[in-house]
């Protein structure tokens, strides 16, 4: 199985997913600025890789710290910060930055060595964690997709998107382990074109059945009886079940109301963000306009012209059949049920040695 990040001997390996699918490339990362720069420009991406890579990138800056003999808590706000800045949307980014803070907190009077190793423990943990979270949410989710069935995915929710093994597309894996036969149609996901791109190159890889198809092409092929579900990731769900995604998946949700389809979300609990009442507080990442003037480097639109790029775009909770996660499947009213699944979640603290 494709392994979109992984730690080694000290070391931050990604496959630089802007290559794809032309090159398979995999990226060494040994500092956090560089960490930094792979989630800026999407060489990693998708909102459960991103939050792990930053874990790492939290481990890389503290040993650098430490070696350089520099002043740690001021150092480690600014590795802390670079971090953070890079894109605004996916909340498992923050997540994942507050539970290596807190670690540090737990760790301040300790060694540099121990908090270290405390920090470097941790991430291995969310690495860890985040293939096991993407499995239990295939065993859920599968049970909501039938045999024969073509489903609809939207950007890149894969392999490529987590550690591994993947959200929305790990439910459909796990669906056709399951014995379903089971088809993936791919939007195609303008600008940065992820499922052309990435998921077409994952489902080849996997040998899962797949077409992509122009982002506009949706609604036609469900008018037409040819998707029967849709499924999707997410990047930050708020508390009323509101769901911030790819650009174009508000769209994908309203031609599924229209053809009276389910329109399923699959995301672990580090997405939902139960500080925000609905989606209209989820910050929308804008990006550069190249990505809309170019394609691979070739214009297509006239130069001077004007350019709005949201990178994500909110669905409304009315238009989200349910919500899987890996304690549990999410239905409406998710105020009610998305909370519940947190309070069933043991409290976690990430325990160190003392
Ligand atoms: O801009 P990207 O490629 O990072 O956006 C990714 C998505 O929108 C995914 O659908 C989302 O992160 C869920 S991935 C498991």
């Amino acid at each position: 199985m494709i392994k979109a990040v992984d730690w080694q001997e000290g070391v931050l390996w990604i496959i630089d997913q802007t290559l794809l699918p032309h090159r398979v490339e995999r990226r060494a990362l040994t500092d956090y600025r560089g960490v930094a720069e792979a989630i800026r420009s999407m060489r990693v991406r998708g909102a459960p890789a991103i939050g792990v890579a930053a874990a790492f990138g939290v481990v890389l800056g503290a040993r650098e710290i430490l070696e350089k003999g520099e002043d740690f808590p001021q150092k480690f706000e600014e590795v802390l910060s670079t971090l953070a800045k890079t894109r605004p949307t996916a909340v498992n980014l923050f997540w994942a930055l507050d539970r290596m803070r807190r670690v540090y907190e737990q760790s301040e009077h300790r060694t540099p060595k121990e908090m270290l190793r405390a920090l470097e423990a941790t991430a291995v943990r969310m690495l860890e964690e985040d293939i096991q979270a993407n499995r239990a949410m295939g065993q859920y989710g599968q049970q909501l997709l039938q045999d024969g069935w073509t489903v609809l995915t939207h950007c890149n929710t894969g392999s490529l998107a987590t550690v591994s093994y993947g959200t929305a597309l790990g439910v459909i894996r796990a669906a056709r382990e399951a014995g379903k036969e089971i088809k993936v149609i791919a939007d195609e996901t303008r600008p940065r074109l992820q499922g052309a791109r990435l998921t077409a190159w994952e489902c080849l890889e996997e040998g899962i059945p797949c077409t992509v198809i122009a982002d506009g092409a949706a609604a036609s092929l469900m008018r037409q009886g040819r998707i029967q579900a849709a499924i999707v990731g997410a990047d930050r769900i708020a508390r009323n079940g509101d769901v911030a995604n790819k650009i174009g998946t508000y769209m994908v949700a309203l031609a599924c109301q229209a053809h009276q389809i389910p329109f399923y979300v699959a995301a672990p609990l580090s997405t939902v963000d139960l500080s925000l009442a609905s989606g209209e507080e989820i910050p929308i990442e804008e990006r550069p306009p190249e990505e809309i003037t170019h394609i691979e480097g070739v214009r297509i639109a006239p130069e001077g012209v004007k350019v709005y790029n949201p990178a994500f775009d909110v669905t409304p909770a009315e238009l989200v059949t349910a919500i899987i996660t890996e304690r549990g499947i999410a239905y409406p009213p998710y105020e009610k049920s998305l909370p519940s699944l947190f309070e069933q979640a043991n409290k976690r603290f990430d325990r160190v040695p003392w």
